[in-house]
């Protein structure tokens, strides 16, 4: 940081601060994770300098000598880690690996079939507002109201009905496992291509802690960023040659130019890192913490949605306790429990001020913390979020936040000095 600090005060003073803010906050937001110094390493590197269309033995650059080489290193470290035949790690980020699915198997107009966003679906499976939703024809399933869960009753009519080309499963709001056998005999019955989108489980599926989609997908979407513990990036995988050239030539030349070839080295890096004994432990303790999170919530007068949680992340419907998400969110974010508000599958209110609150365990797992530390967090929650239905949270914010730090301050955050 010296250099920075003499170059950039300004900046390098706001990265400390946000250091200072990510270790004294108990981090609950599903999607987000501490990644380990080796990663934070191997993303500041002067990789970053390198350009590198094209694939390795295949550019339209010279110099590509070590970069070849790493790239090679990540592709098979994810081969040999999820076990399939090909792995694309060049993707920016979820949303471009996503669209890559799109260029590689559909014409502009066909038809897509995801799951709805205010049911747990991600914008690229076909929402309204995405480039997906516009430029496709989307078809969207969700839960049922009576289990919160994925109706495949509905999913297949739906499909039979409207015949799509494309089938996404997985999404970001899912509390339970997703049932890639079952998405994987609809698509085949209406001739559709299977994504399974595993942004938010790739670390449990990579630790044993959720069925993999492999043998069940056409074409594996994950990012690298949430419970697998790497940088900001994104993969795409399969295990069929067909499909493997039409994602590589979607990824580049079709959406992108050069590969970010510091995040390659850091997604290898993670990617070793997610091979070991260690990182299976962490995943089952991740979905250990969100099942006692959820647990503890729930008797504590919380409703869930789906009633619990089979993986990382809980869904809260707030309604019961007479406040809503986003303000929920924020009080909670002042006593140093940080969340997203979220909405519920049948949500009533508007999704920028929604019922709920999504949670999760991937971060607080990583710190070392155990199902006791789950519990006195779901009871922390729920003495701040009945205070501020009360509308007298003030006092009850400053006392948790303090008792808050004290825990952050047993179970320091990885990566961070
Ligand atoms: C299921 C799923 N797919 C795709 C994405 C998009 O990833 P990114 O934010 O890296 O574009 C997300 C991000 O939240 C996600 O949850």
């Amino acid at each position: 940081m010296s250099s920075l600090a003499n170059v950039d005060p300004e900046i390098a003073e706001l990265i400390k601060a946000e250091e200072r803010r990510q270790a004294d906050t108990v981090k609950l937001i599903p999607s987000e994770n501490y990644v380990s110094r080796a990663v934070l390493e191997a993303t500041g590197t002067v990789l970053t300098n390198k350009y590198s269309e094209g694939y390795a033995g295949k550019r339209y650059y010279e110099g590509q000598q070590v970069i070849d080489q790493i790239e090679t290193l990540a592709i098979e470290r994810a081969k040999a880690l999820f076990g399939v035949t090909h792995a694309n790690v060049q993707p920016y980020s979820g949303s471009p690996a996503n669209l890559a699915i799109y260029m590689a198997f559909l014409n502009p107009g066909d038809t897509v079939m995801g799951m709805g966003l205010p049911f747990g679906g991600h914008l690229t499976h076909g929402w309204s507002v995405s480039a997906t939703g516009k430029w496709f024809t989307p078809v969207r399933y969700g839960v049922r109201r009576d289990t919160g869960r994925i109706d495949m009753d509905e999913v297949r009519a739906l499909a039979l009905e409207h015949r799509p080309k494309l089938i996404f499963c997985g999404g970001t709001a899912i509390p339970r496992t997703i049932d890639f056998p079952a998405f994987a005999e609809i698509a085949r019955e209406v001739g559709a291509v299977l994504a399974a989108d595993i942004a938010h489980i790739a670390g449990l599926v990579a630790g044993g802690a959720h069925p993999s989609p492999v043998g069940h997908a056409d074409v594996i979407s994950t990012t690298t960023h949430k419970t697998l513990r790497g940088p900001r990036g994104a993969m795409l995988m399969t295990s069929d040659d067909e499909h493997a050239k039409a994602l590589n030539k979607a990824v580049f030349p079709g959406l992108q130019g050069g590969p970010h070839n510091h995040t390659t080295a850091a997604i290898a890096v993670a990617l070793r890192e997610a091979s070991t004994d260690d990182f299976r432990a962490y995943a089952q303790q991740v979905v250990r913490n969100a099942k006692a999170l959820a647990e503890e919530l729930a008797a504590r007068g919380f409703e869930l949605v789906s009633g619990g949680t089979d993986n990382h992340l809980v869904l809260i419907d707030l309604t019961s306790k007479g406040v809503a998400g986003k303000p929920a969110a924020q009080a909670l974010d002042r006593a140093g429990l940080e969340t997203n508000y979220n909405t519920v599958p049948f949500d009533p209110r508007k999704p920028f001020d929604p019922s709920g609150l999504r949670i999760g365990t991937p971060s607080v797992t990583s710190r070392g913390m155990g199902e006791a530390e789950m519990r006195q967090i779901a009871a922390w929650m729920d003495e701040v979020v009945t205070a501020l239905a009360k509308d007298d949270a003030e006092e009850v914010i400053t006392r948790v936040h303090g008792e808050v730090s004290e825990l952050t301050g047993r179970f320091p955050a990885p990566g961070l000095s």
